[in-house]
């Protein structure tokens, strides 16, 4: 099934449009099923989209906080995906601290691995929210590793970008979710997004951030007019 494509004409961002849309979505799951285990990403273009959740309606009392992945750092570090989402969104809003489950990034991988994955058994994924780097990772699982294969929820995985021990949510965990978003923005990342479609459209889907595809679910790539730039146009994509 391909992605739903959403490309965002300016004056409108990325982040805008998902501010617009993870409300509803949020809501959605709350009806449903009285809560929402959202799953947020590193990252400055979610972080964008962070800060405009802040003032939305939310009833946050029904939201728990996961995280995609985790850069091997203390929890106040700069590079710390939970330091960066509290900043942004989680401090600034009625979550209840017990319902923001971080990665123990200060653990050594394999530890915060196991006992991450252990939190997230039976754990509804209603809603991830992913990025894409200009390489075609996301969340810390990046082109050619083996943890693309694992069947465990949560894997410590190697990055070629500092910090360099991470700790990610499998394939099989981030294809669980109801919903996926994936953000992209810049030209930077025009490669990479042509790449992932190209992939998809030829049924051979090798990037990791080609590979997301909810099992059950629905996804959506969030892409800026820039990082659209290298997709075929509409009449060069029927040919
Ligand atoms: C991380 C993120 C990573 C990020 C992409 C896009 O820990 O770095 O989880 O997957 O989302 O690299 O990041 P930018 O939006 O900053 O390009």
């Amino acid at each position: 099934m391909s992605p739903e494509l959403v490309v965002i004409p300016p004056p409108q961002t990325v982040a805008g449009a998902a501010v617009v849309g993870l409300p509803r979505a949020i809501r959605l799951a709350i009806a449903q099923y009285g809560s929402c285990n959202l799953v947020l990403a590193g990252g400055t273009t979610p972080r964008a989209a962070y800060a405009g959740l802040v003032d939305q309606a939310v009833d946050w009392s029904k939201v728990h906080a996961w995280f995609g992945d985790e850069r091997c750092v203390p929890a106040d570090d700069a590079a710390s995906n939970f330091k960066m989402a509290s900043d942004a969104l989680l401090s600034r809003v009625a979550i209840p601290a017990a319902q923001v489950h971080r990665i123990r990034g200060e653990l050594p991988a394999q530890d915060a691995a196991a006992e991450y994955g252990a939190l997230l058994v039976g754990v509804r994924l209603d809603i991830v929210l992913l990025g894409v780097g200009d390489d075609g990772h996301t969340a810390s699982l990046f082109p050619g590793s083996p943890e693309l294969e694992s069947e465990a929820l949560v894997v410590p995985t190697e990055s070629p970008f500092a910090p360099t021990q991470r700790v990610s949510l499998t394939l099989r965990a981030l294809n669980s979710a109801r919903f996926v978003v994936v953000l992209a923005s810049g030209l930077s990342k025009a490669p990479a997004v042509a790449d992932v479609f190209a992939e998809r459209a030829a049924g051979r889907p090798m990037l990791p951030a080609a590979r997301v595809q909810p099992t059950h679910g629905e996804l959506t790539w969030i892409v800026d007019p820039p990082a659209a730039a290298l997709l075929p146009s509409p009449d060069q994509a029927a040919e």
